[in-house]
């Protein structure tokens, strides 16, 4: 039996990406979570087969006896955010860099077959040019993007160095049932479907003018998998974002009409380190890695909002 291991597999996406997993037909899959920004109720239908380990990735002596012989690491594990990255660096550094070279070295010690990291299209920064095409010059303007792009690097010199198959993935502003709208760092749009279902107002830092090539959860999971299994992939950076992008302004009323509600938002200053406009070049993922997004906009906010409704 293969070993799969999804690191921050009690997260967001990382919990999506299990449930993808176990559907394909992988038997087991094995969680590496400190629970610092997941949960184990994010895993509860598939509890039975999946095996959690409440390690820490800065912990290299503890992860590599669980990454050891397995076939691929997908590694998701981080504190994923642009402003926790600013308030409080230290921890985000050491979990985002030190935490995943540790991760690549006991993959690659442990004879892993393929590492998908997940990379974030922050690493793009602020270029005026769209969409972001993987051949454009890096331009990280937080602790967050740089930390991200630090891993990416270090994908591709295990891959040159140690002969470790990696594949980083940038993933786009991802959404879903399952993104936590409990803390000030919350994505967007988990906080938006909070606003909507208490009938209260939300903050859009900005104009609301600012665009993001949102991207479901499932979609972002079926491309995991598929660059866990693509050829000729090794040692490669993607994009795994949509190919499109819509603005807080029009989600936010998309919402709105969705519910039947008017609630005009408030307008905050701009974020620090945020980018104005954000889109996917998917040209590379759909060639090399048959990347195929299932999901509109308009049908992974429904099945979104249907989520938070009935979980909240
Ligand atoms: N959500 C997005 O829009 C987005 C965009 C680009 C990239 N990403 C990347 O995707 C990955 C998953 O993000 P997410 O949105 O699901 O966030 P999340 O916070 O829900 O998931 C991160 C998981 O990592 C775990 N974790 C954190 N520190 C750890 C440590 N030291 N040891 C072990 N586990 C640890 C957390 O408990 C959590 O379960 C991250 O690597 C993030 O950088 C996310």
């Amino acid at each position: 039996m293969k070993k799969i291991i999804v690191t921050g597999g009690a997260g967001f996406i990382g919990s999506a990406l299990v449930r993808a997993l176990l559907v394909r037909g992988e038997d087991e899959v094995e969680v590496i979570d400190n629970l610092l920004t997941g949960c184990e109720h994010n895993l509860k239908e598939v509890a039975s087969r999946v095996r959690l380990h409440k390690l820490d990735i800065r912990d290299a002596q503890a992860i590599a006896p669980v990454i050891l012989g397995a076939d691929v690491v997908y590694h998701l594990a981080a504190i994923p955010s642009v402003p926790r990255s600013i308030a409080d660096p230290i921890p985000s550094h050491e979990i985002n860099i030190d935490g995943t070279f540790n991760v690549f070295r006991a993959a690659a010690q442990g004879g892993v077959r393929r590492v998908v990291y997940a990379a974030s299209s922050s690493a793009y920064g602020d270029t005026e040019v769209l969409p972001k095409t993987e051949s454009m010059a890096p331009r990280p303007q937080s602790p967050y993007a740089v930390q991200k792009l630090v891993g990416e690097y270090y994908a591709s010199v295990f891959h040159s160095c140690f002969g470790l198959e990696t594949v980083a993935l940038r993933f786009f502003n991802v959404y879903g049932p399952r993104q936590d709208p409990g803390s000030p760092y919350s994505g967007v749009l988990s906080l938006f479907m909070k606003h909507l279902l208490n009938r209260t107002t939300p903050t859009i830092f900005g104009d609301g003018e600012q665009s993001r090539d949102f991207t479901y959860v499932e979609d972002v999971a079926a491309v995991c998998v598929k660059a866990a299994v693509a050829t000729d992939v090794a040692g490669k950076i993607y994009n795994a974002g949509n190919g499109g992008r819509f603005t807080l302004n029009f989600i936010w009323d998309v919402l709105q009409k969705m519910e039947g509600v008017h609630i005009p938002p408030v307008y905050g200053p701009p974020r620090e380190g945020d980018v104005r406009h954000s889109m996917a070049d998917t040209a590379s993922a759909i060639a090399d890695l048959g990347h195929a997004p299932q999901f509109s906009i308009e049908e992974g906010l429904r099945r979104t909002l249907d989520w938070y409704r009935t979980t909240a």
